[in-house]
């Protein structure tokens, strides 16, 4: 066959085998392992969809003597009830389905927030359901559209408290409610369907920005008041804890008084998901990583990207899948993490925390792919 006429499917899998190929400075059965899992992942059929789920090779693990972990990241599923629209139901189960076959299998899940399209107690509790087929322990976070149909009621019913913490092999783990909005909807007199549906308008200039909230923060300078400041610290947040784009609400308005919490702190790494997207920052001594979706990439915020963000390439619009995916986060044993990018139809990206403290060091690679 002509070369020209080489399809998409079949470069695919040709970039999987040069992955592949690619890994020959690992021992012969980590080689053989990731060869297996490799195969696994393209023979698997869900929904008729034939699948080229690439796999993340562990890279803080291979080094003698590390102690690191890893933890694994599902976000921003969108879930609309299966009869309205199985394809994100199906993205999420594809991402269940990937972090199973991880071996050895995560610490634990962190699943990122926006589980659910519009709040309903439906799709939340089918979310539920799928994320109940994880083999590993699932921490959950909050997103807005989880939150705003009944202000979390359903939620806290299904998944506990919004805001908690835990420590993991000596680093404390912070997990935040960052979508507050102040009062948009009262003297607007709007339903709760109408004050959900205003907030999932990524760019309706219709609500307020988010915010952690006074309550929030009291909440986080009192967990993080009992921790010594040498303790490594990573914070999952729905929205950046940052400034990006107030537009489209990539944005918490109390960003600086937050970050002057974690601050103090010798290593900080944020991990966020709302921006469905490779999205790298650095603010001082503060590490951010913003995560992939399960159901569909957004552009790039035309202004405000950090410099750091090395950016993904342009989604195939025909292929409703594609910048799609879920990820990884190997901890090193000083606590900052390498961010693994599991893009479903792609060869993994890393951005590594060397790359992140430098700018320089291990820079991820650029694109390749210039678009379609
Ligand atoms: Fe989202
Ligand atoms: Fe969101």
């Amino acid at each position: 066959m002509s070369r020209k006429h080489t399809s998409v499917e079949t470069r695919y899998m040709e970039e999987r085998e040069q992955t592949l190929r690619g890994l020959e400075g690992l021992s012969r059965r980590g080689f053989l392992k990731v060869s297996a899992a490799a195969a696994a992942g393209a023979a698997t059929l869900v929904g008729g969809m034939s699948r080229h789920s690439f796999l993340p090779v562990r890279i803080a693990g291979a080094q003698p003597g590390d102690k690191g972990f890893r933890f694994a990241y599902i976000s921003d599923s969108h879930l609309y009830e299966e009869k309205v629209n199985d394809r994100f139901v199906r993205g999420l189960l594809r991402a269940v389905d990937d972090v199973n076959r991880m071996d050895p299998q995560p610490d634990f899940v962190l699943y990122g927030g926006d589980l659910a399209q519009l709040g309903q107690a439906s799709e939340l509790q089918l979310g539920q359901q799928i994320l109940k087929t994880l083999k590993a322990p699932l921490k959950m976070m909050v997103g807005e559209h989880d939150w705003f149909l009944d202000l979390g009621d359903k939620w806290r019913e299904l998944f506990g408290p919004e805001l908690y913490s835990f420590d993991h092999k000596g680093v404390h783990f912070v997990t935040l409610m960052s979508v507050v909005e102040k009062d948009f909807w009262t003297e607007r007199k709007l339903t709760p369907m109408e004050r959900m549906k205003t907030v999932a308008g990524l760019d309706n200039g219709a609500q307020r920005s988010f915010e952690v909230g006074e309550a929030g923060r009291k909440w986080l300078a009192d967990d993080l008041a009992k921790v010594p400041k040498s303790t490594p610290l990573v914070v999952f947040s729905h929205s950046p804890l940052y400034k990006l784009y107030k537009k489209w609400n990539f944005w918490t308005d109390d960003a600086e008084p937050v970050q002057a919490l974690l601050k103090p702190f010798q290593r900080v790494t944020v991990i966020h998901g709302h921006t469905h997207q490779i999205l790298t920052n650095r603010i001082g001594n503060i590490h951010f990583h913003g995560m992939l979706s399960t159901a569909w990439p957004w552009p790039y915020a035309p202004e405000g990207l950090p410099e750091l963000t090395i950016q993904m390439d342009r989604p195939d619009p025909f292929n409703p899948s594609d910048g799609c995916g879920d990820g990884s986060f190997d901890v090193h044993p000083d606590g900052l993490v390498d961010s693994i990018y599991r893009l479903w139809n792609r060869n993994p990206v890393s951005v590594k925390a060397s790359y992140v403290a430098t700018g320089k060091t291990d820079r991820p690679p650029t694109n390749s792919r210039r678009g379609y």
